[in-house]
């Protein structure tokens, strides 16, 4: 009898040890989730306005060498101490700034894995802990207005400007589909 109530005590106490792991989780997903959007937006909008103003993509490529790195740190400086949110790829065109660790490859190959097998969705945000920060991505599709800076017919005027801002340039001939990159937000535990 005694070894059933700890039995179920232990259970009990596991359980609890579960949710309150599953809510602490979630909340810093949905966080991540916000900060990721906060990112995403930013660069969407100019991104937009620039190749609506000018269509041969020399502005909007402009405001990427020039502004990608510095609005990624503005949005930083508007969120708390303990949160960061920055974009990386597997093929990157900015090394310096945008490199993928060990655990940003390991989550980009199971999407590209997830695509091949098409069981991907656009909405597969993955959670991934590492001591005491929680790690949320949301995947970037390569669609077709991505093309113009990174598929394969590259104006040559662009590839030219492409070439000498990033002498180590990789991304490019990506096909619409595949996987560009992620938006990562990382939140610590406070
Ligand atoms: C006008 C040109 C242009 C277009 C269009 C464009 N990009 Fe980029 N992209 C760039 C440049 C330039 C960089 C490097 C920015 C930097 O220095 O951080 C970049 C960097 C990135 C990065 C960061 C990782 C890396 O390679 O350094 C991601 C992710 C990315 N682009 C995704 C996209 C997606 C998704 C689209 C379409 C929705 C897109 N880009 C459209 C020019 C472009």
């Amino acid at each position: 009898m005694k070894t059933l109530l700890l039995a179920t005590l232990l259970t009990s106490s596991t359980l609890v040890a579960t949710d309150l792991n599953t809510t602490q989780a979630l909340t810093a997903k949905q966080e991540g989730i916000k900060y990721i959007k906060m990112l995403g937006k930013a660069l969407k909008k100019e991104l937009q306005a620039k190749l609506l103003a000018d269509m041969s993509g020399v502005q909007a490529l402009e405001f990427c060498t020039r502004q990608a790195s510095e609005i990624t740190q503005e949005v930083n400086k508007k969120l708390p101490s303990y949160a960061k949110v920055r974009r990386t790829a597997l093929k990157v065109r900015n090394d310096l700034n945008n490199t993928a660790d060990t655990l940003d490859t390991q989550v980009m190959q199971t999407y590209v894995a997830s695509i091949d097998k098409k069981t991907f969705t656009p909405k597969d945000i993955k959670v991934v802990k590492e001591g005491n920060t929680t790690r949320v991505y949301k995947p970037l599709l390569t669609l077709p207005v991505c093309l113009k800076c990174h598929g394969t017919h590259v104006s040559p005027a662009l590839k030219e400007r492409i070439k000498s801002a990033y002498p180590n340039d990789k991304a490019m001939d990506f096909k619409i589909g595949t996987l560009r990159g992620v938006i990562v937000a990382e939140i610590k535990k406070h």
